[in-house]
């Protein structure tokens, strides 16, 4: 059984506007990923593809207008959907956790830093104060932070970009989390800093037995990094699979494109991604969401895809992807 199981996960946002009229968009459409432990899973695609929804929506951390209104999010065997708010809380900040861009943001600037680490793990284990200690002491040398003696006490101001994200991802450790789920972990920070980030959280993936997800608008970082990868595209999987079978035989025209694209044009303003702007969540078109942008669309577009299998663990959603051929001329699968 997989740690994490995401089926037809639907997440809307609901709302009056100002003509008090309901008004309705579709911002993750029936999303399904899996995870075990272990396993690295890249999340991917342009600015405003839903990449981090679909984070809080398996978290829990989904704020009004936007609302679950279908699927199943399974963690560990127990579905997160139906669990009372308390019992969520629980798993989240101790089972999952979460660590964001933006480190200094997320941190207390009034608070010391092992003062942050240890309310962390005294909010979810409500143990002595002394243990809470030596595991802020302990996460604190796991994530690389240079003597954690002296900067237990130390200040967030007082630490640089790169180190304030180690301090995020101690904070994550503390309550020995399944998953850690790490959206644009390393955005804002220096190349070689992004690297040394992202190559502790590979570290710890194994040396915590622990499964992780990577959002991120960067393939460099997912081929890197990760073991599979998810492309995300108007709130849809419009291709997921092991990281080699993707970016070697991409099936999507739009994980092509993608490929074909710099970090920098991903990371753009919905203005200027891609071959154009994104549709409209309130809004879709019947059929493929990419056709507007599709430069293989034709009339059979206007219909909805089928996920295509292409081979074992790699799908596709395009009316023209193929499976791949064996060597023997057979269908793999
Ligand atoms: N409160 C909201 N109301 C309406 N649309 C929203 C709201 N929050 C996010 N969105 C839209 O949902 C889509 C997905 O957002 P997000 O998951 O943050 O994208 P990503 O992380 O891939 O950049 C975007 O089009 C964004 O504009
Ligand atoms: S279904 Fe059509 S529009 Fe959609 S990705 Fe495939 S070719 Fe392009
Ligand atoms: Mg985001």
């Amino acid at each position: 059984m997989s740690l994490l199981s995401v089926s037809e996960l639907q997440t809307h946002f609901i709302f009056h506007d100002i003509d008090n009229q309901l008004r309705e968009a579709c911002a993750l459409n029936k999303v399904n990923l899996t995870l075990n432990r272990g396993e690295v899973l890249g999340i991917v695609g342009e600015t405003g593809a839903g990449k981090s929804l679909t984070a809080q929506s398996i978290c829990g951390l989904l704020r009004p207008p936007a609302r679950i209104v279908g699927g199943s999010v399974k963690f560990d065997g127990r579905e997160l959907l139906s669990l009372p708010d308390d019992e969520l809380n629980a798993i989240r900040g101790a089972d999952i956790a979460m660590v964001v861009q933006n480190p200094r943001s997320s941190l207390d600037p009034l608070t010391r830093i092992g003062e942050q680490l240890v309310r962390i793990h005294q909010t979810h284990t409500g143990g002595s104060l002394e243990i809470s200690r030596q595991k802020a002491m302990e996460m604190m040398q796991a994530v690389g932070i240079p003597d954690p003696q002296g900067r237990f006490t130390a200040w967030p101001h007082e630490l640089s970009g790169g180190m304030a994200q180690r301090v995020l991802i101690a904070m994550a450790l503390m309550n020995s989390p399944k998953l850690l789920i790490a959206d644009e972990p390393t955005t804002g920070l220096d190349v070689t800093v992004q690297a040394q980030i992202l190559d502790l959280l590979r570290g710890l993936v194994s040396r915590f037995d622990m499964a992780s997800m990577i959002i991120t608008h960067d393939l460099g970082i997912v081929a890197h990094y990760c073991d599979e990868v998810a492309v995300m595209f108007a709130g849809e999987i419009i291709e997921q699979g092991k990281i080699r079978d993707v970016f070697l035989k991409p099936a999507h025209p739009y994980t092509q494109q993608l490929l074909a694209a710099t970090p920098e044009q991903l990371h753009l303003g919905t203005k200027n991604q891609l071959g154009g702007p994104p549709p409209d969540l309130f809004n879709l078109p019947t059929g493929c969401l990419s056709q507007d942008r599709c430069p293989l669309a034709t009339n059979a577009c206007q219909n909805r895809p089928p996920v295509v299998k292409i081979s074992s663990g790699h799908t596709a959603r395009c009316h023209f992807a193929k499976p791949l051929k064996t060597s023997r001329g057979k269908k793999n699968g």
